[in-house]
């Protein structure tokens, strides 16, 4: 598998993988029970098959990390304990972390602050073997799982290794519509999670899909 996502079947999962698939990847959509995993595969084929020039296989979350490069995609609480688990598989490996902390509260999201202030950071610090970066954070999933919805958006990639970076830039560019922008070390992982609040609630508040895009650069 060129990509394996860990926590695959929610909708940022989901997006990611048909994005990747479009591409011309062989992603492997992982959960932890391989039924369900199989499920949002035939879901996805059932709509996107005609434009999926990769593969979707639904599997495990340990078989998502056996794959070259790999992303977290679980809800930011369960990032830690989940990638911990598979420790092994992930030893040397790129790993992708997506994951926002943030809570509703009315109309606005608040950003949260986790152990050593990210959840890149986190991983980071549970897995010392795995190259953690962090990348994603402010895609939509909903236009992610849409291949008709015009995706433009800048990717803000951070990673204390620069062969991380390299490899995750790499992977955002696969996407169309995407363009990856090396932002620092893992310490910018902090504040690029914490702005996810800031995008989602301009969403919520003027009822919009923005996504991110830097100008003069
Ligand atoms: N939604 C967005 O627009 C968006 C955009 C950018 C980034 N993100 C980030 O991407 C991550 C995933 O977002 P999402 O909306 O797809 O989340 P989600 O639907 O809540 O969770 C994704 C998947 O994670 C697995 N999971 C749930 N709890 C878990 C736990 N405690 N331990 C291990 N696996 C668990 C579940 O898969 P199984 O039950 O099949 O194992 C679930 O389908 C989040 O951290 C979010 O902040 C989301």
């Amino acid at each position: 598998m060129d990509v394996g996502i860990i926590g695959g079947t929610g909708p940022a999962g989901r997006g990611l993988a048909l994005r990747l698939a479009a591409a011309g990847m062989s992603v492997a959509i992982g959960s932890r029970d391989t039924a369900r995993a199989a499920g949002a595969v035939g879901e996805l084929t059932g709509t996107w098959s005609a434009r999926i020039a990769g593969g979707l296989h639904g599997v495990a979350n340990e078989e998502a990390a056996a794959a070259r490069i790999v992303v977290l995609a679980t809800p930011w609480d369960g990032a830690v304990q989940a990638a911990s688990g598979l420790a092994g598989p992930l030893a040397g490996k790129v790993l992708v972390s997506m994951a926002n902390a943030l809570v509703r509260e009315g109309r606005e999201m608040l950003a949260l602050i986790p152990p050593r202030g990210s959840v890149a950071a986190a991983v980071q610090a549970a897995l010392p073997r795995t190259r953690v970066a962090a990348a994603f954070h402010h895609l939509p999933a909903r236009d992610m799982g849409d291949l008709d919805s015009g995706l433009i958006a800048d990717v803000l990639v951070c990673a204390d290794d620069p062969e991380a970076t390299a490899e995750t830039m790499s992977l955002v560019e696969r996407i169309e519509g995407l363009r990856p922008l090396d932002a620092g070390s893992l310490n910018q992982a902090a504040a690029i999670e914490a702005f996810t609040a800031v995008c989602v609630t301009l969403n919520m508040r003027h009822h919009a899909h923005s996504t991110l895009k830097l100008a003069g650069i």
